[in-house]
């Protein structure tokens, strides 16, 4: 297993990676002649969000939204579509979309207009907002703090990202688009942000139209990435190299790895396999649908960068099996908890409905955990991608995400929209309309009833 040794360099040292100085830039490029010469790369490589969507022809928007404690993030916006109708009159609802670990707002994008949910969302008549939480490629700036300089600016994980960055977010988009409520679409850590903003900050829940969760996390008992669970299993070492070498900072967007990308995954270059399988053995096995002669263009903007705290917030998860709070060991757990152990969040204070799409394949959010948050919140549906062998990742990258999720993601939200679809609790989606649901039942998904019957 060198793969997991070289993962855990990769993640000690992606902080000093940054930083080029003369070797650095050497080293990079004799990797780049050794490994590079029959590469063939992809039309769309080397592009970033701003860059990308101009290529595609999309106007686009950043704005900078700053938090309660400071943090300077930035939201990409797709204001509308091209092909459907450009004139401002028409209402165009907002809706925000938050990436997973370690992505960026590049996640709803980087499979261009025939097929990524950010641009599909706009051609279909949304307002789409696309943010990137603190400590990414696009939010690492603060109002007093240095990224560079400052361990504090590091001292945030998932739990921060819902509470003050998500928050923000929303804020931000109601004041400017002057609507009263917004939809909210997560994927992965996307959807762990949305559940600990509408728990802990209760007032959110009137903010939110439905929250859509794409491969949901919370309960985190069913974890089947071997790389994960290597990483679990060697937490304590891994901890005590963070401590020792002081590291606060996790892959972030480096050189080495955009020219990794290109160099050992591209088209033409033998490691590419070893490419797929470091994504496979994340997110889930062997799925067709994985397109290899893309990868360097996801690499590119993919890791985006987080906290080491993070990493270990999400362990605390995994140990307890619980929907927990940062774990500080037991003087600092009473010091800010008043209690030995972490709190679980109160996910009975979500009164927003919630559809949370799971799939059979997904190493990291497994039916049964989602099965167990559903039943843990008010007002929630399952809807199961029927296509077997769909991933974690493969919400954002497979081949024919259009054809196996977006389309009738966009269909149900435009019912949702128009209120044909009724959302009774925990009872899934067969209490729409017949006509609705004939289309649904010919389409990508099965209801939880039918999950039910055959578990
Ligand atoms: C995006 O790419 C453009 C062109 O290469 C560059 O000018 C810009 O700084 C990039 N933005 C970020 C945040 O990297
Ligand atoms: C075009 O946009 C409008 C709203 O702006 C929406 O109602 C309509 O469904 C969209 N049409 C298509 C084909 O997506
Ligand atoms: C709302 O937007 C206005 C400008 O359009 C700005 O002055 C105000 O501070 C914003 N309020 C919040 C809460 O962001
Ligand atoms: C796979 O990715 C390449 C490179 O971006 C692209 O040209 C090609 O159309 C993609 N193939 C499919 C089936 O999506
Ligand atoms: C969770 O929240 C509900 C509703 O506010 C409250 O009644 C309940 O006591 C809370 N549970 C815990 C364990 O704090
Ligand atoms: C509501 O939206 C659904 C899904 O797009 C569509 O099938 C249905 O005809 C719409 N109903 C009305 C009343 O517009």
């Amino acid at each position: 297993m060198y793969g997991v040794q070289v993962i855990v360099l990769l993640l000690v040292f992606s902080n000093s990676l940054r930083k080029g100085d003369a070797s650095y830039e050497l080293f990079l490029g004799i990797l780049g002649e050794l490994f590079q010469s029959d590469n063939v790369l992809p039309s769309d490589y080397g592009l970033n969000v701003t860059t990308y969507v101009e290529k595609q022809g999309y106007p686009l928007e950043s704005h900078e939204v700053v938090t309660e404690d400071g943090y300077i993030l930035t939201v990409h916006r797709i204001p509308h579509g091209v092909k459907n109708g450009t004139d401002g009159k028409r209402e165009r609802p907002p809706v925000l979309m938050m990436h997973s670990l370690l992505c960026s707002s590049m996640d709803w994008l980087y499979l261009g207009p025939e097929k990524s949910l950010g641009f599909l969302l706009a051609e279909a008549g949304y307002d789409v907002w696309m943010g990137n939480v603190r400590g990414n490629t696009w939010s690492r700036k603060h109002v007093k703090l240095d990224p560079d300089r400052d361990n504090d600016f590091w001292e945030f994980t998932f739990h921060e990202h819902g509470y003050y960055d998500v928050g923000a977010y929303i804020d931000h988009i109601l004041n400017v688009t002057k609507h009263k409520q917004l939809y909210y679409i997560g994927h992965s850590q996307g959807t762990t942000e949305l559940f600990i903003l509408t728990s802990m900050r209760p007032e959110y829940n009137e903010k939110i139209i439905h929250g859509i969760s794409l491969a949901p996390i919370a309960f985190m008992t069913d974890v089947r990435s071997p790389i994960i669970g290597m990483m679990v299993k060697f937490k304590r070492q891994l901890n005590n190299l963070f401590e020792l070498f002081n590291v606060r900072e996790l892959l972030s967007s480096s050189k080495l790895i955009k020219e990794a990308g290109k160099v050992l995954c591209a088209d033409g270059s033998p490691f590419q396999e070893y490419c797929s399988l470091v994504i496979f053995s994340l997110a889930g096995f062997d799925s067709p649908q994985l397109n290899k002669t893309h990868i360097p263009v996801i690499v590119y903007s993919t890791p985006a960068g987080t906290s080491a705290k993070n990493l270990l917030h999400f362990y605390a998860l995994i140990d307890s099996g619980k929907f927990i709070q940062f774990d500080y060991g037991r003087a600092k757990n009473l010091k800010n908890y008043n209690s030995v152990e972490p709190p679980e969040y109160n996910l009975s204070r979500i009164s927003i409905p919630i559809t949370l799409y799971t799939s059979q394949n997904d190493y990291l959010s497994s039916m049964k955990d989602v099965v167990t948050l559903s039943q843990s919140l008010k007002n929630s549906v399952i809807r199961k991608i029927k296509y077997k062998r769909f991933t974690h990742l493969d919400y954002l990258m497979a081949k024919d995400v259009d054809r196996l999720l977006n389309n009738e993601l966009i269909d149900y939200m435009n019912s949702i929209r128009n209120g044909s679809a009724s959302h009774d609790h925990n009872k899934g989606w067969h209490d729409t309309a017949p006509a609705v649901l004939l289309s649904f039942v010919s389409l990508t998904f099965v209801c939880i009833s039918l999950i039910i019957n055959c578990v």
